[in-house]
């Protein structure tokens, strides 16, 4: 498949089977597409409903985060885990606040310099949030393009990294899809493209797919090397 042919089946599926109702997709700021991404990082979307929507009461903006106690956020974070996200978070706001004019940068290199924003969730900000084309490669979207290519390694490797991210790069449409198409990525990841049951028959991707077509789905992507 072309990119364009690739980012139009994801598109066609996700306006029929994609999720439109999650607390982060409403009133969509970067702010706001920043703080669920982070707590989505290392936790399910059924348990971040209620702390995404807490979190926003009580900080609904950067600059009441920038302002808060450490303690208070996390106080908030408590039962989340990964209490580094937490502190990695305030950290941020009161940067932006002081250094940023309140404003978060408009360039994926800028956002990734942050603390606790890697390159992938720099990619959901800027697609998401700001309506910039711009890829991610979360776990989930990296089992779809490996997938898709049939890469043959291990996709934490650093080469297959840098294909994965090379494909992901390449398939990503332009601004006005991109964040409609990252949220399908992830949605085509979470839903079909699963770890353990690759629904196939239901893909949008199926005709292109090379793990599909070579009837390695269930092989794919290749197990960490043990
Ligand atoms: N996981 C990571 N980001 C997500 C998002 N925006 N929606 C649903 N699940 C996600």
């Amino acid at each position: 498949m072309t990119g364009p042919e690739f980012s139009s089946a994801v598109l066609a599926w996700a306006a029929r089977h994609g999720r439109k109702d999650l607390p982060w997709q409403q009133d969509v700021s970067p702010y706001r597409v920043w703080i669920s991404e982070i707590m989505l990082q290392q936790t399910q979307v059924t348990t971040v409903l209620g702390y995404f929507e807490r979190f926003m009461q009580r900080f609904p903006d950067l600059h009441s985060l920038a302002a808060a106690e450490q303690d208070a956020v996390l106080h908030l974070w408590t039962g989340l885990g990964y209490y580094s996200r937490a502190r990695n978070l305030h950290k941020t706001a009161q940067l932006l606040v002081s250094r940023h004019d309140g404003e978060f940068p408009r360039t994926v290199d800028e956002l990734a310099s942050l603390p606790g924003i890697g390159r992938s969730t720099a990619g959901a900000i800027a697609s998401l949030g700001m309506g910039l084309r711009a890829p991610i490669l979360d776990g989930n979207v990296k089992r779809v393009l490996a997938r898709y290519s049939a890469l043959q390694e291990h996709p934490g490797t650093s080469a297959a990294t840098r294909q994965l991210w090379e494909l992901a790069e390449r398939l990503t449409p332009p601004a006005a899809l991109a964040g409609a198409y990252t949220q399908a990525m992830m949605d085509l990841g979470a839903t079909l493209c699963t770890r353990s049951k690759p629904d196939c028959d239901n893909c949008p991707l199926q005709s292109g797919c090379q793990a599909r077509l070579l009837g390695l789905q269930n092989q794919l992507p290749v197990p960490r090397p043990k």
